[in-house]
Order: structure tokens, then C-alpha cells, then sequence
């Protein structure tokens, strides 16, 4: 295969997980460069992993502006909107394709690929429903896509179903699951604690970015339930959700689990961590649009519940020790954590299915692939792409649903 020459394009540079798959795809395409509204982590860690990164002139504060936010709250930016515009049409001109990797970045996309007259794909990885985008936000979106996008790449079927079920074209559609990076050492849970300085006794983690639909405080009124267990709190507010932050920690007090509940703040050794605690909690209250979380949760075999909303369906693994609770459900959680401290759903062979699963569908290396066909695709055809590239054909459904 030409290797084709892509221009990745980004709102933000804080790395949350569709930027963590960015800087897992870009390298996979030689020549190819990266354009980012705004200066952060993501442009150098772009860099070292040798994609040129261009930084706009005009896109600073993109990602301050609401998902939920009115199209009036824009207006004020409409000025810096064109010159993104026009920068991208302008760097467009030297690349095959364009690729936007947000749902800001594809709107802008979408008139500067106008212009400059390159195929248009957007990996979407969003979930285009109410509780996530205002329904003028996702007309607007959908509007878009379905005039000029060449393809849409979603990470799941939960995604691809929101897309469509907001009247996006379903010829556009290419379900690629994300691939995460397979091998963590295997580390005794007691040596881990130690290490990294945990309590001993029952233990459960949440891995998520501190957000209000990311869902920790169902977690903590669990936790109100559940005497003697303890629980870790990894990650922070990426996206200015400082309030919602204080607001946890306030409850925290409020119950007086301040004894109990561990703020972690943001970290690097997920994997590790994710070996110390007994179970994994995934307590999103709207719908996950794919959760990176879960996966790397089921490659560690580690317990793992989840709430039943968005892509954890797909995910998880039959017949293993995973279970979704409803979203927002207190005392399903309850019940679930308690379930698995009994005992009652720690088979190793389990844990086992759920890794291998894990790593049969959820690669880096097919994902790539996958990826990589469909650009291809869109570069080579006039018409819309939707190759179903990559789809795991076991798409399971988790086999305890509480
Ligand atoms: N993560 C991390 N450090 C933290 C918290 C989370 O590296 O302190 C990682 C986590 O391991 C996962 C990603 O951030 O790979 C979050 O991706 P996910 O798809 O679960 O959710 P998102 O935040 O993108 O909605
Ligand atoms: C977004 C979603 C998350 C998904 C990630 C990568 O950040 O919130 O569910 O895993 O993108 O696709």
C-alpha cells in the first residue's frame, strides 16, 4: 500500500483517552502530521513519537466552549473559527486526507476539507445522544457528516448505533474498537500495595477522569454501604470540571468515609495500580462510548464492574467475573462489589476468559490495520466508506447483568 499522508486534527492537547488513541494511530502513518487548536501535552507527546505537529494560531479556548453549550456561546470565537478554517484548508493541500479526531476539530474539518478539496474521515468518539450534546450540537453534527465526511470510525456499536439513531448515514459507519497496548507484567496484588504505599484489606479503584457523567460519586454513596472496603480514586478533572472534583470530596466528608477513600489524583501506572485493588469500578452514569478502562481492567484479569450504558455490552467478557449494574444504581453497586468479595465470582479461569477476549479483540495491531484500510479507502473513492473494517464478530453481551 502508497503510504498515504494524513492530517490528524485535534481541539484539545490534555490527553483523555481518544488522544491516547491518536497517539497510537498517527505514528502508524508515515508523513503524516498532526494540527492542534491549542498548545499541551499532546503536541510533544506527539512529537516524540515523530509526528510533526503544527499548533494553530487562532484555536486557543476551543475546548473551553460546553459540549452542551448553545451555538450563541460560539459567536464570540466565529472570528478565530475561519482562521482555523483557513489554516487547515491551507495545510491540507500537502496531505491525502483528513482525519479529525474530535468532535470539534470535525466540525472545523469539515469546511476546510470543503476547500481544499481532500476526503474527510471523522473517528468519532463521541456518543451523539442527550445526555451527552445539545440536540442542536448533534443536528449540526450529524448535518456534517453525512455531507461531507468520507467515513465515520466509531469504537463500538454503542457509538455507531448513536450515530445513526441521530439520522447519521449508516453507510458511513466503520466500527473500529480501540487497541490498547497487551502486555503488563504480572505483579502479586500484596508486593503492588506495598509498592505503592495502598492499605491492605478489601480494596476497589476507579480509573476514570474526574467528570460529573464519569459517575465517581455513585461510588462513594457505595462506599457509605460497604464498612471495611476502601476505595482508590485515580484521575482528575482534564476538561475544567474542578467543581465536580470538590463536590466528591465534600461528600466524602459528608459521609465520613475520609478514612476510606483515597484520591490518587492523576497517574501514570494505571496497570499497576489496576493489579493492586480486588475490583475495578466503571460507574459512568450516561452512556461510555467505548472505555479504555474496561479493557485494560479485563488485560490485568482484574474484577471488573460496570455500568450498563454505552459500549461495556459489547466489551465484556460472557461468562466472566464481570457485571453490569444500571447507571446511578447505588445499591445494584452495593450488591455487585459484595458479590465479588464473596466469592462468588473470582474464578480464575474467568478472569482468564475476560484477558484473552481483551486481547483477541482489543489489539494495537488491529486496530491500526483496520484504520489504515479505511483511509485507504477514503482516499482511493469518491464514494462513502464503510468498510465494517474491524468488528469483532463475537460481540458479546456480559453475562451478569444484576
Ligand atoms: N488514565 C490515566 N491516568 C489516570 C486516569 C486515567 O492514564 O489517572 C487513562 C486510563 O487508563 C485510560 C484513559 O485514561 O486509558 C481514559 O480513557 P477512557 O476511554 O476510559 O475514558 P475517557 O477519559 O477518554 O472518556
Ligand atoms: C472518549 C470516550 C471514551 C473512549 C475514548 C477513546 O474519550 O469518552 O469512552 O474510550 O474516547 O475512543
Amino acid at each position: 500500500m502508497t503510504p498515504r499522508k494524513v492530517l490528524f486534527v485535534n481541539h484539545t492537547s490534555t490527553v483523555s483517552g481518544a488522544e491516547m488513541v491518536l497517539l497510537d494511530v498517527a505514528p502508524a502513518f508515515a508523513g503524516s502530521a498532526a494540527f492542534l487548536f491549542e498548545q499541551g501535552a499532546l503536541n510533544q507527546q506527539l512529537e516524540q513519537r515523530g509526528v510533526r505537529v503544527f499548533s494553530s494560531r487562532f484555536g486557543a479556548g476551543f475546548s473551553r466552549l460546553k459540549r452542551d453549550s448553545r451555538a450563541i456561546s460560539a459567536v464570540p470565537m466565529a472570528g478565530r473559527m475561519i482562521g482555523v478554517v483557513a489554516e487547515l484548508a491551507h495545510l491540507a493541500r500537502e496531505y491525502d486526507v483528513i482525519y479529525a479526531n474530535s468532535q470539534k476539530a470535525f466540525t472545523l474539518a469539515s469546511l476546510a476539507a470543503g476547500i481544499a478539496r481532500r476526503p474527510l474521515i471523522w473517528h468519532l468518539h463521541d456518543i451523539l445522544d442527550k445526555t451527552h450534546f445539545a440536540a442542536k450540537q448533534r443536528q449540526l453534527q450529524v448535518y456534517l457528516a453525512n455531507r461531507n465526511a468520507r467515513a465515520v470510525i466509531t469504537p463500538s456499536l454503542a457509538v455507531e448505533q448513536a450515530f445513526v439513531a441521530e439520522g447519521g448515514n449508516p453507510e458511513l459507519a466503520n466500527v473500529i474498537p480501540n487497541g490498547l497496548d497487551l502486555d503488563a507484567d504480572p505483579i502479586p496484588k500484596t508486593i503492588l500495595r506495598r509498592q505503592l504505599d495502598l492499605p491492605s484489606g478489601p480494596l476497589i479503584g476507579v480509573f476514570s477522569r474526574i467528570a460529573p457523567w464519569k459517575g465517581q460519586h455513585v461510588v462513594i454513596r457505595a462506599l457509605a454501604n460497604l464498612t471495611n472496603v476502601r476505595c482508590i480514586i485515580v484521575g482528575s478533572p482534564l476538561f475544567g470540571e474542578d467543581d465536580y472534583a470538590n463536590s466528591l470530596k465534600i461528600l466524602v466528608a459528608r459521609l465520613g468515609l475520609q478514612d476510606r477513600v483515597h484520591f490518587l489524583g492523576q497517574r501514570s501506572d494505571i496497570p499497576q495500580l489496576m493489579q493492586a485493588v480486588d475490583i475495578v469500578v466503571h460507574p459512568s452514569v450516561s452512556p461510555e462510548p467505548f472505555g479504555r478502562t474496561l479493557v485494560e481492567a479485563m488485560l490485568v484479569r482484574s474484577p471488573l464492574i460496570a455500568t450498563d450504558a454505552g459500549a461495556a455490552r459489547e466489551i465484556l467478557a460472557p461468562d466472566a467475573v464481570n457485571m453490569l449494574v444500571p447507571p446511578g444504581d447505588t445499591a445494584a453497586l452495593v450488591n455487585a462489589i459484595r458479590q465479588v468479595f464473596s466469592g462468588a465470582a473470582g474464578l480464575p479461569s474467568q478472569l482468564d476468559a475476560a484477558q484473552t477476549r481483551a486481547k483477541d479483540f482489543y489489539g494495537l495491531a488491529k486496530m491500526r490495520a483496520a484504520i489504515a484500510r479505511v483511509v485507504e479507502h477514503a482516499v482511493n473513492n469518491k464514494n462513502r466508506t464503510s468498510l465494517q473494517a474491524h468488528q469483532p464478530t463475537n460481540t458479546s453481551f456480559a453475562s451478569t447483568v444484576l
